[in-house]
């Protein structure tokens, strides 16, 4: 090689090992976070606000992920299990984390947010986001399962599950509405998230809150499967809700075609949006109960959990923090109409001025109820799901569904050394 060459070969090694120096000076950390696809949207301008604050520094970038839980799920346990997940956070739903936690796919967040933070929160808010005392999650919404009704179809909401039936049979009957009452009947996870909540109504639980053992075979579970059919071969709900999810059940309402609703609270700023039929005439309320039950609102929400993985761990937390900040509550309160963490945007004047119905919100949230926290929740819920669209369906009896189900709850915790 003449040395000229050589020399000319060192300069270009010279310009590159420079130009790579330089550019990983500059270069802003990347920060991803996956999200479902209605929350990356939620979220697409304060990203950008984020990215403009850091620039140079941090630059955030939103994976869209899925709408429905299980498939975001399980998207995300794909690349966690291959090991080196392109992703520093993730937003996760609140029956995820107990199984998070045992993979060791999290890091505690305790060093970006103290008591003070936690204090801040509505107490429905405060749940789901620790397990064994460590906090993994930082919720990005409050989210609690709530009854609409149509103020200018009853005086007030039906207070038990048979007036409930009786009401909506009357305004169907009557051709007042096509839908009577509307909820998630399809088989996901939004079937069990209702399932808490009837059974809580006629005074059950999923698991023996003392034993946590199943309880699915008692006899308010058996009553609670039985008023579900029931409300299909009644015709209180139409076959159809036996297909649904939030959005078909929302879309329902808000045409007008059903009196009462089951959906959580980002249902209210679309039922108040200029395309809704019933704007102005929705009444906000928490499930009917029978005298001995106890009224129930199935806890919700979604939050951010950094991933140990993660090689920008304090970008990444910085990026947390501005997200759940108080003025991004607001924004997107006002914006979208997802709720607030913050107590103190619970009596914000300007929020109670665009949503009266906050003040229910927050009761809702001080009578939240948790679906099973577990490890093998996502397996429990899946087992429901098969027997309860059965029963639905009219394929299953729901009393030989609820004993089914009860002996494959018990299989399932038996086969992973849970109590049963
Ligand atoms: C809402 C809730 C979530 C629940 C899901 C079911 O997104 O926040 O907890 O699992 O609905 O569809």
């Amino acid at each position: 090689m003449s040395v000229l060459r050589r020399l000319l070969l060192g300069l270009i090694g010279l310009a590159l090992v420079g130009s790579i120096g330089w550019s990983s000076v500059h270069r802003p950390e990347q920060v991803t976070i996956l999200m479902p696809a209605p929350f990356a949207d939620a979220t697409a301008e304060q990203v950008e606000r984020f990215n403009a604050d850091h620039r140079g520094r941090i630059h955030l970038n939103v994976t869209r992920g899925p709408r429905d839980t299980e498939s975001i799920s399980d998207l995300a346990i794909s690349s966690l299990l291959l090991g080196a997940p392109p992703f520093d956070a993730l937003l996760v739903d609140v029956t995820w984390l107990p199984k998070y936690v045992a993979a060791e796919w999290l890091q505690p967040l305790d060093p970006w947010f103290d008591n003070d933070d936690i204090a801040s929160l509505v107490p429905g808010a405060r749940l789901g986001n620790s397990v064994e005392g460590e906090l993994y999650r930082w919720p990005f919404g409050a989210d609690v399962g709530l009854l609409y009704w149509r103020k200018d179809l009853m005086p007030e909401p039906p207070q038990t599950p048979q007036e409930l039936i009786q009401l909506a049979r009357r305004l169907t009957d009557a051709g007042d509405v096509n839908e009577g009452f509307v909820w998630q009947g399809r088989q996901y996870e939004g079937l069990s998230c209702d399932f808490v909540e009837f059974l809580s109504a006629f005074g059950g639980s999923w698991l023996d809150p003392a034993t946590g053992a199943p309880q699915l075979d008692s006899a308010a579970a058996r009553a609670t499967a039985r008023w579900m059919q029931e409300l299909i071969r009644s015709g209180a709900s139409p076959l159809a809700v036996s297909n649904y999810a939030e959005p078909e059940t929302l879309q329902a309402f808000k045409a007008g075609d059903a009196a009462l609703m089951r959906n959580w609270p980002y249902a209210w700023a679309e039922l108040q949006s200029d395309s809704s039929a019933v704007r102005g005439n929705v009444g906000v309320t928490t499930m009917v109960a029978e005298p001995g039950g106890n009224p129930a609102a199935t806890l919700g929400s979604w939050g951010f959990s950094l991933l140990r993985s993660s090689a920008h761990q304090q970008a990444t937390a910085e990026a947390i923090r501005q997200l759940t900040s108080l003025e991004a509550q607001r924004e997107r309160f006002l914006a979208q109409g997802y709720t607030p963490t913050a107590t103190s945007l619970f009596q914000d004047p300007e929020l109670l001025k665009t949503s009266p119905v906050l003040p229910q919100l927050e009761e809702a949230l001080s009578i939240a109820v948790p679906r099973p926290i577990t490890p093998l929740y996502a397996q429990m819920s899946d087992l429901l799901q098969r027997q309860l669209s059965g029963v639905l369906t009219g394929d299953r009896e729901p009393d030989e569904a609820m004993e089914r189900l009860q002996g494959a709850t018990i299989t399932l915790l038996r086969s992973a050394g849970g109590k049963a």
